[in-house]
């Protein structure tokens, strides 16, 4: 007789941080991206009766109870785009991983991605990246309606990344960007658990009913993009800083930042941060402030601890994870 482990699948993906244009980025706006060194980790196996979760990532409780029809959702949707029947399914999914699940680090679309690997590699099927990363758009449609697809881009590829969506259904525009060395950064998350697609759809609809307001607001997210690709790639980075506080000024235009975002920006601004703006969808979630050094981040990161807020001390433009 056999007894032996029984086999499972695994995989991964990274947490994200956007560090240009977030919510412009779905309306066909470039943005730009860095993966983190944190990624959230997938175990699958074919056992058991219909679809299990068991979600050991840290900080997932108050996020895991919010986010649960659409976590089942965007499974279902994953299983039905790798042609498995999510009805007949049996599965036991476990998530664990060193990304916190804080809502606009791209939490989502890293469990996305890992568990796309998992379940493929539990059923033996060999797929690109490009085809995981098709795979895990499927799925953050269930989380944020209509998703740009740079969250599951960061998530499949890692790195520093230019993203622009292709509006009209054809691939994004997905670039690599080298930057000339890792930068300190501190994400700093305000706890109140966000949905990205109740704030999707509100700067859609908030578009449509007063475009005079928001047109010139798109297209000054749009030049800062390619002025901020500029000053990355020519490492200036109090020039970063500066943009990304200009950034973080349109997303409050939009309506997407909240006061306790707006709290933490300010702190780490005092702090001596070179610029801090909100990260992902806003509305609570994290923000993120440039913070080069080791000493600096420190400053900033404490300040935000000493008021009880949790952060995550890691780094843009890590090319090696
Ligand atoms: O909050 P997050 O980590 O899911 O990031 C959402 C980013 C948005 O630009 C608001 C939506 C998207 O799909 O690009």
């Amino acid at each position: 007789m056999f007894f032996g482990v029984v086999p499972m699948g695994r995989g991964s993906g990274f947490g994200k941080v956007i560090l240009f244009g977030e919510h412009f980025v779905v309306h066909g706006v470039p943005g730009i991206v860095s993966a983190i060194d944190s990624t959230t980790d997938a175990e699958v196996k074919k056992i058991g009766e219909g679809i299990t979760v068991r979600d050991e990532r840290k900080g997932a409780r108050g996020y895991t109870e919010k986010k649960r029809a659409q976590q089942k959702e965007s499974i279902e949707r994953m299983l039905k785009t790798m042609g498995i029947d999510p009805e007949k399914a049996s599965l036991e999914i476990w998530l664990g991983g060193n990304l916190p699940s804080f809502s606009g680090i791209g939490a989502s679309a890293a469990s996305s991605v890992a568990i796309a690997r998992a379940i493929a590699e539990e059923f033996e099927m060999v797929l690109s990246d490009e085809k995981i990363n098709e795979i895990a758009y499927e799925a953050e449609k269930a989380y944020a309606g209509t998703p740009s697809g740079i969250d599951n881009t960061a998530a499949t590829y890692g790195g520093l990344i230019w993203f622009k969506r292709n509006l009209s259904g054809g691939p994004n525009t997905i670039e690599k960007l080298s930057i000339r060395e890792p930068v300190e950064i501190v994400i700093g998350n305000t706890g109140i658990v966000a949905d990205t697609k109740e704030m999707v759809a509100g700067v859609a609809e908030r578009r449509k009913r007063n475009p005079e307001k928001y047109n010139p607001l798109f297209k000054q997210a749009e030049d800062l993009a390619f002025t901020a690709r500029k000053a990355l790639k020519e490492f200036d980075l109090r020039k970063v800083g500066e943009l990304m506080n200009e950034n973080h000024r349109l997303l409050q235009e939009i309506e997407v930042s909240c006061k306790e975002l707006d709290y933490l920006v300010n702190l780490a601004r005092e702090q001596g941060a070179f610029g801090a703006k909100l990260t992902g969808g806003g509305g609570g979630g994290c923000m993120v402030a440039l913070t080069p050094r080791r000493e600096l981040q420190e400053a900033v990161a404490t300040a935000m601890e000493k008021e009880g807020f949790r952060v995550l001390r890691t780094k843009i433009g890590i090319q090696k994870y």
